[in-house]
């Protein structure tokens, strides 16, 4: 199944999923709804609302419910993205000017509060504690996700495990979270949903680890954000990790004065491209991300078939082959 396949399945609800998120950011104050809605005009993949949407399909519901949920995550989603650029000083999102560079700092995190609270105050329509707690769980967790990685910033010393644990705090408790709710909704066995939990997991976790690769690899212009920015941020992602453990002290100076300067000042940008790519650092990033779309797509095997669960296993492959 292709890309465009496994969306178009759930096509009719996304689009009413992007009806009801207008009308939410519509809902707020001046300022915030227009940050909301230069937020959501701005194309975004809508991999969460998807992953939701199927997943319930999968689980035998569709509806009123899931459609909600489905802004739900996509809000929190958007919340974290505007508060995430404040916090990274970013000043490209979705390929344009991010919130923090048209509205500053101020605004932005009073928007990204304000969608918080918005996305809680929809979930709780649904009268449903288990949501609520999932939601609350995984905004929790992504939160400290960002708290982690601030103090960890600028430190050479990042392990594998560290790398790992943020990758599944930042991206993967939400994408585990979609998956889950779609069992919720449908009032499923705890072994299904905890089968849909663990499949969004290690989507959630391949998703991040790619996410990591393509900072190396990817073009500006198709990315939609800088690029080679991790580093320059502070910021020692997997295949940096794995690259200072096959290299020596030269290599490890070399980072270090990049992580001094907070930028390409006396190392070039190609210097960094090639160490990734000549330690085999690249390549082992590549092959564990592929690893995660494999533990995500086993999870779905004892259930039962269905063209939604074909479409669930696509996905993983879909997030390794992503240019954006
Ligand atoms: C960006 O997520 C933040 C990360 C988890 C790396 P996406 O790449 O899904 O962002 P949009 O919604 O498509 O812009
Ligand atoms: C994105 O994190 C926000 C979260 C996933 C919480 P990053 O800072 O790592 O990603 P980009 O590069 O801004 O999308
Ligand atoms: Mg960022
Ligand atoms: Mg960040």
């Amino acid at each position: 199944m292709t890309v465009k396949e496994i969306f178009e399945l759930v096509r009719d609800d996304l689009a009413r999923v992007e009806e009801e998120i207008a009308a939410q950011s519509n809902s707020a104050l001046e300022p915030v709804s227009e940050i909301g809605n230069y937020l959501l005009s701005g194309g975004g993949k809508r991999l969460r609302p998807a992953l939701l949407l199927l997943s319930a399909r999968f689980c035998g519901v569709r509806g009123e419910g899931a459609i909600r949920l489905g802004a739900v995550v996509e809000l929190i989603h958007s919340a974290t993205l505007v508060h995430d650029d404040v916090i990274d000083d970013a000043n490209l999102r979705r390929g344009r000017a991010s919130a923090n560079s048209r509205w500053g700092n101020h605004m932005s995190v009073l928007a990204g509060d304000w969608l918080y609270m918005q996305s809680f105050q929809m979930a709780l329509r649904e009268r449903n504690f288990r949501v609520l707690d999932i939601l609350i769980d995984l905004t929790q967790n992504m939160v400290e996700g960002e708290l982690m990685q601030l103090t960890q910033l600028g430190r050479l010393e990042q392990t594998e495990a560290e790398a790992l644990d943020l990758a599944y705090r930042k991206t993967a408790c939400l994408l585990s979270g979609c998956a889950q709710l779609g069992a919720v909704l449908a009032d499923r066995d705890p072994l299904t949903e905890q089968a849909l939990a663990e499949y969004g997991k290690y989507s959630g976790l391949a998703f991040q680890v790619v996410d990591d690769l393509l900072d190396f690899t990817a073009s500006p212009k198709i990315l939609g954000k800088p690029v080679l920015n991790d580093l320059k941020d502070g910021k020692i992602t997997l295949p940096l990790i794995y690259a200072l453990e096959g290299s020596g002290p030269e290599e490890r100076r070399m980072v270090n004065t990049i992580l001094d300067e907070k930028g390409f000042v006396s190392v070039r940008r190609d210097q960094i491209t090639s160490l990734v790519r000549t330690t085999g650092a690249i390549e082992r990033t590549r092959r564990l991300a592929q690893d995660f779309a494999a533990k995500a797509k086993a999870c779905l095997l004892d259930l039962s078939d269905s063209d939604y669960r074909r479409a669930l296993l696509a996905l993983p492959d879909f997030i390794l082959e992503r240019e954006n």
